[in-house]
């Protein structure tokens, strides 16, 4: 692994795409509520891939893409107090920054102090990292980008054994704390805040350093977990190596009953016996769910060239907004990104690609809708998060429109189980109420 932050790899840079899109959507919800957000990144690296200083965010390591687009959020914020185009200052400060490293510029900061910001929230970034070469190469890489982006109000406090660092930005219209910590990730002990949510992303080269036991401390609540899970890896090594993978899973040690575990972690996942990689994934999620009483998890199959699943990113959750802010970052993902595009790779949903850039096809989605639920009874927030937990779609409610409205309708019946004296609009399905759906059986 010597040579992983000097050659990038394409599938590399769409994950970090989606963490950059996630990112910017993740904290633009919790700080402009006026929440504080707290981001760990569990696996960190060195924050830069090769030895340039690029301007898109995505060339960066997933911490650099942490502080970028926290720092987006905090220059949109005040353009949006100054009333000036959004981004405008951020563009401006983060060109200069990138400029600085080409060219000595003699002139000072362009940014204007001004009073603390009211009514916005704070952000603290952990950023855990136990090699030592890449701990260090991370930490001057921060150092190096806040330095040139705000010139002289970065602090930097150093703890006494040096296994960690914290680095303060001292400017008070950007309210940001960055602990990096030279541990493992399983010595690594999260910091609660109040009026606070926490995003953890977790990236590991392999499937041993994320035991279950560990993980779980992050899904809660208040708290979301995106990890790169590498289903190929669990799958191969179920049998070499099953103490190691019955840690990934919190399954106790087999006490010699190798096939029982075995047929645990591979039959799990409902409705799935098949040995594979993605029966590895749903009954991860299904144990880890048990676990932690996590209500929404997604997956996503990340697949190369040779159309082989590389691994699977799992994003676990207790609000369904999670779930659809998600789906809406990957579904605005086209635009390009330099001169990188992303339906150049695969990303799936139970063997189906994402229709990345709005390109949905709504009576598709009708057609899995109905699918799924024909002859039943069901409440309209189960539609929608089914379509969010278990299809590449996001959910739109055109989709249910389609099937009321056709001349041999799907949709045959919609009550509002409160029994409200509002009544819906024709083909429409209000946010108030608590409306169930009945879709006729398929033959009838
Ligand atoms: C796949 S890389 C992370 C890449 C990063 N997410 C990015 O976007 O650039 C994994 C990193 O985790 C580090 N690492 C490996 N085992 C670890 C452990 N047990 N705890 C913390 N970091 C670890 C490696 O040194 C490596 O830098």
């Amino acid at each position: 692994m010597a040579d992983f932050f000097n050659e990038d790899t394409p599938h590399g840079w769409l994950k970090r795409v989606i963490y950059k899109k996630y990112l910017q959507a993740y904290v633009a919800k919790i700080l402009n509520f006026n929440l504080n957000v707290v981001l760990i990144d569990g696996f960190a690296g060195e924050g830069r891939y090769g030895s340039e200083w690029r301007n898109e965010i995505e060339s960066y390591g997933s911490p650099l893409i942490m502080i970028m687009v926290v720092l987006q959020f905090y220059c949109n914020f005040i353009d949006r107090k100054n009333q000036q185009t959004i981004g405008s200052t951020w563009t401006n400060l983060h060109e200069t920054a990138i400029r600085r490293f080409m060219e000595e510029l003699t002139e000072e900061g362009e940014e204007v102090r001004r009073p603390e910001l009211v009514g916005i929230g704070k952000t603290y970034i952990y950023l855990v990292e136990n090699k030592p070469k890449n701990f260090k190469a991370l930490r001057r890489n921060i150092q190096l980008y806040l330095g040139s982006f705000f010139r002289s109000d970065v602090e930097l406090e150093t703890s006494e054994r040096d296994k960690s660092v914290v680095i303060q930005v001292r400017h008070p219209q950007f309210p940001i704390t960055i602990s990096i910590s030279r541990v493992t990730f399983d010595e690594f002990q999260r910091e609660r805040f109040h009026n606070s949510k926490t995003l953890t992303i977790l990236d590991p080269f392999g499937y041993s350093h994320t035991p279950m036991q560990h993980v779980q401390e992050f899904v809660d609540q208040t708290s979301e977990v995106l990890i790169s899970f590498m289903s190929g890896f669990v799958n191969r090594f179920c049998r070499k190596n099953p103490g190691s993978v019955a840690e990934l899973y919190g399954i106790d040690r087999p006490s010699g009953n190798l096939e029982e575990f075995l047929r645990i972690v591979r039959d799990n996942a409902k409705g799935s016996t098949a040995e594979n990689p993605k029966s590895c994934t749903k009954s991860y999620i299904e144990h880890m769910k048990r676990r932690t009483g996590s209500a929404y998890a997604q997956f996503y199959e990340m697949r190369g060239k040779r159309n082989n699943v590389i691994y699977h990113l799992i994003h676990f959750a207790n609000h369904d907004k999670a779930l659809e802010a998600m789906k809406e970052t990957l579904n605005t993902c086209t635009q390009y990104e330099g001169v990188f595009k992303m339906t150049d790779y695969k990303v799936l949903v139970e063997g189906i690609p994402l229709e990345l850039g709005n390109a949905q096809n709504e009576e598709e989605l009708a057609r899995t809708i109905f699918g799924e639920y024909c002859g039943k009874t069901v409440k309209l927030v189960d539609v929608k998060n089914f379509v969010f937990e278990h299809t590449p779609f996001v959910f739109r409610k055109n989709a249910l429109k389609l099937l009321e409205k056709q001349t041999d309708p799907k949709i045959i019946n919609v009550v509002d189980s409160r029994n409200s004296t509002e009544k819906r609009r024709k083909w429409t399905y209000p946010d108030w109420g608590d409306w169930k759906l009945t879709f006729r059986g398929s033959d009838t």
